[in-house]
């Protein structure tokens, strides 16, 4: 049951697609009890002792949110780490699980505040900042009925390509033509599979959007074909600031067409990211992002099928008006006196720290939509959104048949019908891979399906084990892609001693191609997770809560990431008794039944462990150096079966955007005997490993 409650006069986010009448009246009693703050509007209650939080998208901390002050404020922020509200997205769904289960999704443009049980541990209060906003309240016998009655308001979550679950390799700094050819060499040679590179922001002349530089790439159509003539697909980085500069089509097209954010007095806000001086699009307005939609059609028409949008908090590294205000004030700061010259140089070190995404800037530039002009602050976190929805459209007009690629940095519930996202700028931190995980069944309570986290880390130097250790849990995640930034160490597999350890386990995701794709698709087509909590699963279980570094993907099987460095294994929780492959590969693993209960279970360096329950199977293909080499048709089936296991298989073309769980589907049956049957779209070949 789902019940609508609107306060003030709300921006209308789009986040929500079916139509839900809204109640007249207060919040039903036993709800929340409201007040108004000096911070917002507050509604609070009550939270038992036992009782869990899930929710809340792209966040820091774990799976269960209670004990900590979360905000859907979008930034740009490198530092994941604990002491952080808020990241790049603002995901305001949240569910109450234990004496009551319920959930809330708040609908607001704007800054909001979960207090969950950070005052005071027994309360959860939500604040609003000022300005209307709707609060949908959900009821459901289970708590994956609630995700599924969540997102069937929100809509279908967004498909990508299939090749786009292949490997990607991607680092800040690969900067023309021949650098990606070295890339791409290296991995055929060595026989890592690989499916995607990225081009991070110096494929463009002067990071102007919908360019590519020349000199680096004299016949970019040209190199785009010779890439896909070897199974590469290119995916190029499109930020959110348009360059100011004379001369510049996108430049001179917005300006005059009124298409950028405006400062109050009607001039253009300028601000300054990777480009130097840029203007923002402003994407709110319909007819703004139909134009800057539009300009991906430069690159499309090149040859490109795949985008990441960058920069759509929207980041600001300074505001041109307040470095004008800090120059005036502080630049003469050389005087006669050394005590006053070092607290001037003092306070201008400061001013200089904090000129990047001031609240205060925020607050400077306006949108025009629906006739009306609105301050930014105040649709905040709409920005990346609706950038990535004037892709998302465009590519509806520019393809109409066949899928893009498409994902964000910053999002908001709603643009999961667009675009992924990825987890954005994180660290080489063994504790990454942990935050990683417990990210996954959040965002996908959300709606969030295709999203995955630079593995090994963007920020600082990685390890080869870290790395390793990471594309253990990355294997399982739809976007599998290695990024790190400029000026740290290298990372591409091939890098490490160990190269033949990389290619078993990625070999591993080749091989588990068909299950994963299968599982991504059928979690988008009916609204569910693909990626579960053990609580989700086994409600009944005392512990499940309690096991915030496993997780279930899709029906049959259990992961469990070693995340620490130098352990030899790991301790695992069974909430019944479980078959595990403990896997070096597609083709070199061991198998054990463990009974249900808590383990030590060990795993080598390059051992991947992967659990399946009773009467399961777990298709796997014989894996390929592309994702058009994985052939559907011989399946070797992972399986534990007691009497008899079956599973739904779903395949397509991994292209066309018509899709639809009839027509897809193949039943695979096996009893304890070994006999194995299929039916429906497909007849595979199938046997069991
Ligand atoms: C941002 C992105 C990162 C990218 C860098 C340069 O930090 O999050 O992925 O490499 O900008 O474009």
């Amino acid at each position: 049951m789902i019940r609508k409650y609107v306060f003030g006069e709300p921006f209308d986010t789009e986040a929500v697609v079916s139509e839900i009448p809204a109640e007249t009246g207060n919040l039903p009693d036993g709800y929340f009890e409201e007040t108004e703050t000096e911070d917002g509007h507050a509604f609070s209650c009550d939270l038992g002792e036992k009782d869990r939080l899930y929710g809340l998208g792209e966040n820091v901390r774990g799976i269960n949110k209670r004990g900590w002050i979360y905000e859907a404020n979008c930034m740009d922020d490198p530092g994941h780490t604990e002491s952080k509200r808020s990241l790049y997205g603002a995901h305001n769904f949240l569910i109450v699980d234990g004496k009551q289960r319920f959930g809330i999704f708040v609908d607001a443009a704007q800054k909001v505040t979960f207090d969950c049980g950070y005052t005071k541990r027994d309360k959860l209060t939500v604040t609003v900042s000022e300005g209307g906003f709707v609060l949908y309240l959900l009821e459901a016998q289970s708590l994956r009925e609630l995700v599924r009655e969540f997102r069937s308001m929100i809509g279908r979550s967004y498909i990508p390509p299939k090749w786009a679950f292949g490997y990607g390799q991607s680092r800040w700094g690969y900067k023309c033509a021949d650098d990606i050819r070295r890339v791409v060499k290296e991995h055929r040679e060595k026989r890592i599979p690989l499916d995607a590179v990225y081009m991070d922001i110096d494929y463009m002349e002067r990071f102007k959007d919908f360019t590519v530089h020349k000199e680096r790439f004299p016949d970019f159509p040209a190199f785009a074909e010779e890439m896909k003539a070897q199974h590469i697909h290119l995916v190029p980085i499109i930020d959110a600031g348009v360059k100011i500069e004379e001369g510049y089509p996108v430049y001179e097209e917005g300006v005059r067409n009124g298409y950028f954010c405006q400062n109050e007095d009607g001039t253009y806000f300028v601000a300054g990211v990777w480009p130097g001086r840029v203007h923002f699009p402003d994407v709110l307005n319909p007819e703004a992002r139909r134009w800057f939609g539009n300009w991906y059609r430069v690159l499309v028409e090149a040859g490109i099928e795949g985008f990441w949008n960058d920069m759509n908090e929207p980041a600001i590294f300074y505001s041109e008006e307040y470095v004008k205000k800090i120059l005036e004030k502080h630049m003469p700061y050389q005087t006669d006196d050394e005590d006053t010259q070092m607290r001037k140089l003092f306070e201008l070190k400061d001013l200089a720290l904090g000129l990047a995404n001031r609240r205060a800037d925020y607050r400077l530039f306006y949108h025009q939509c629906r006739g009306q002009r609105v301050r930014h602050d105040r649709v905040h976190n709409l920005y990346g959104y609706n950038m990535t929805r004037a892709a998302g459209e465009a590519f509806e007009r520019i393809s109409p048949d066949k899928r893009i690629l498409l994902f964000s940095r910053s999002s908001y519930v709603g643009m999961h019908r667009y675009g992924g996202i990825w987890m954005g700028d994180n660290s080489s931190w063994w504790s990454h891979i942990l935050l990683n995980l417990q990210m996954l069944p959040s965002l996908n309570m959300c709606g969030f399906l295709y999203t995955g986290a630079d593995l090994g880390g963007f920020g600082d130097d990685t390890t080869e084990d870290l790395m390793l250790r990471w594309l253990e849990l990355g294997i399982f995640t739809p976007l599998m892609r290695n990024h790190s930034a400029i000026g740290t160490r290298e990372q591409e597999f091939y890098r490490f001693e160990n190269t033949d350890a990389f290619r078993r386990v990625i070999g591993l995701r080749y091989a588990l191609l068909p299950y994963l794709y299968s599982e991504f698709m059928k979690a988008a087509l009916t609204d569910d997770l693909m990626f579960m909590p053990l609580a989700f699963v086994y409600p009944e279980d005392a512990f499940a809560p309690q096991a915030e570094d496993q997780l279930m993907v899709g029906s049959g099987l259990m992961i469990a990431p070693v995340y620490r460095q130098n352990a030899d294994g790991r301790y695992v929780y069974l909430p019944e008794e479980m078959k595990l492959y403990r896997m070096r590969g597609r083709d070199s693993f061991e198998t054990e039944v463990l009974p249900a209960g808590h383990h030590y279970v060990k795993a080598a360096l390059d051992e991947v462990l992967v659990f399946l329950r009773p009467d399961h199977l777990v298709p796997l293909s014989d894996g390929g150096c592309f994702t058009d080499e994985v052939d559907a048709s011989h399946l070797r089936l992972l399986h534990y079966i007691k009497t008899s296991a079956s599973y739904e298989l779903y395949d397509d073309d991994g292209l066309s955007r018509d899709v639809a769980l009839a027509g897809h589907l193949t039943t695979i049956t096996a009893d304890a005997d070994g006999n194995i049957r299929t039916s429906g779209a497909s007849a595979p070949e199938c046997e069991l490993i």
